[in-house]
């Protein structure tokens, strides 16, 4: 049976961070759904439509991947979609605690779907979409650490805002 991993995540916006998850998560799954959702911590920069686009744009080269959104639990699109795992990036020891809370909600939710957690590379071990935001939002350059649509994305929408 073909192995699917659901890549849940804000996306808001996408990161080298999260490209490189990608990449290493399709050496362990047939396919991967990277799926676009709502946090509801979170108040987003970037529309669901504006997400998508540039997760769409930015994978384009990519095989066995698709992009989708869904707004509801994520276990729920899990099992829709008859995913075996959610794949989740860990970058430093702050991110643990919220991921393992997160994994064993999910896990209680639904216990045929496994939480696998992968390593990004060192190099994008600090960068996070908020912190890329930050940095732009002041001028800051952060062309290599994001896709270039997505670096266009971020210069003109802050243009705008300011
Ligand atoms: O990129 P993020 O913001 O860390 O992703 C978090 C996300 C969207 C994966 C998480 O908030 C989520 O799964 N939201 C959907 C609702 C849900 O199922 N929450 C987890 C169980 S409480």
């Amino acid at each position: 049976m073909e192995k699917v991993a659901i890549y849940p995540g804000s996306f808001d916006p996408l990161t080298n961070g999260h490209i490189d998850i990608v990449e290493r998560g399709l050496r362990l799954f047939d396919r991967i759904i990277i799926c676009v959702m709502c946090n509801s911590a979170k108040k987003t920069f970037f529309t669901v439509e504006e997400r998508m686009e540039m997760l769409k744009v930015s994978l384009e080269g990519f095989q066995n991947i698709e992009v989708d959104r869904y707004e509801g639990l994520l276990v729920d699109y899990g099992a829709k979609r008859k995913a075996r795992a959610i794949l989740r990036g860990l970058r430093a020891v702050s991110d643990f605690e919220y991921e393992f809370q997160m994994a064993m909600m999910n896990r209680r939710l639904n216990r045929e779907i496994q939480t696998v957690f992968l390593m990004t590379g060192f190099r994008w071990i600090f960068t996070s979409s908020s912190i890329i935001k930050e940095a732009a939002r002041f001028g800051g350059d952060i062309h290599d650490m994001v896709p270039p649509v997505v670096n266009q994305k971020l210069i003109e929408k802050f243009k705008k805002t300011s």
